[in-house]
């Protein structure tokens, strides 16, 4: 669980990485949108059962930080060890910031809803349901609507990092990631480093949830994410500082 302090400090580190890290024009229409949602996405869970990840208010923006976090570094071990230069820094972000958009539903209705039946909520610890007044699509798919139906345009690579981010995890992948003949194989790498990032970001929710509770284990206070941002452009630097309404915040970054 977040506290409501750590909602706040990660509702704004996310506005701040759309605005460090987005070109301006894509930027603006995705703060837009964002901040028009502010409360939903900002108290929204990663998901709508206590078995799967992050499935806490607040918890869907935390998990997207982490994934950006994990994508900028795992974009560096992959440059080391010799990848071949296919996409842009902005892509992954983009790609990273937007991946489980899917997840928030339409601008009408939520995904995730507070469950009604006491029952399930009492027996099986369930606090949300899934809301059925939403026409079923995937997640990826309904986060590249939402995209483009905001006039907020993808690019070639960030629309099939979002659409595959899931990996093999979703057999509608297969035919673009079973491929054995170059031609027909993906041609970033954008692809794999989202997908793993969103792997490692789910696993160590899992972790840090359940691994003390299976282990029989005192649960620990949920440890302050450490995303090591880094804003590099000083004018987006002082914009963003300027943004921020959370002082000691504001102090913080001012330091990074
Ligand atoms: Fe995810």
């Amino acid at each position: 669980m977040l506290t409501p302090e750590q909602i706040k400090e990660n509702w704004d580190t996310f506005l701040n990485v759309i605005e460090e890290y987005i070109s301006s024009d894509r930027a603006d229409k995705l703060i837009e949108f964002y901040t028009q949602h502010e409360e939903r996405f900002a108290l929204m869970p990663a998901s709508h059962k206590a078995q799967y990840h992050n499935c806490f208010p607040g918890g869907y923006i935390d998990h997207v930080l982490r994934v950006v976090n994990a994508a900028l570094k795992l974009d560096n071990v992959w440059r080391e060890i010799g990848m071949v230069d296919t996409y842009t820094i902005e892509e992954l972000v983009f790609s990273a910031v937007n991946h489980d958009l899917g997840k928030f539903g339409t601008e009408e209705q939520a995904s995730y809803i507070e469950q009604t039946d006491q029952w399930r909520r009492d027996k099986l610890n369930e606090t949300y349901m899934f809301n059925d007044r939403l026409e079923y699509m995937t997640v990826p798919d309904r986060g590249l609507h939402l995209l483009y139906s905001l006039g907020i345009v993808p690019t070639k690579n960030e629309m099939l990092a979002i659409k595959l981010h899931d990996g093999l995890y979703d057999d509608s992948n297969k035919p673009y990631l079973m491929s054995f003949s170059p031609e027909t194989k993906p041609r970033t790498s954008l692809v794999f480093v989202l997908h793993q990032a969103d792997l490692m970001a789910a696993r160590i929710e899992f972790e840090t949830e359940w691994l003390p509770k299976l282990l029989g284990e005192k649960k620990e206070e949920p440890k302050k994410q450490t995303n090591n941002f880094k804003l590099t452009n000083s004018a987006n630097k002082q914009k963003a500082l300027k943004k921020l309404a959370n002082p000691a915040l504001a102090e913080l970054m001012k330091n990074i």
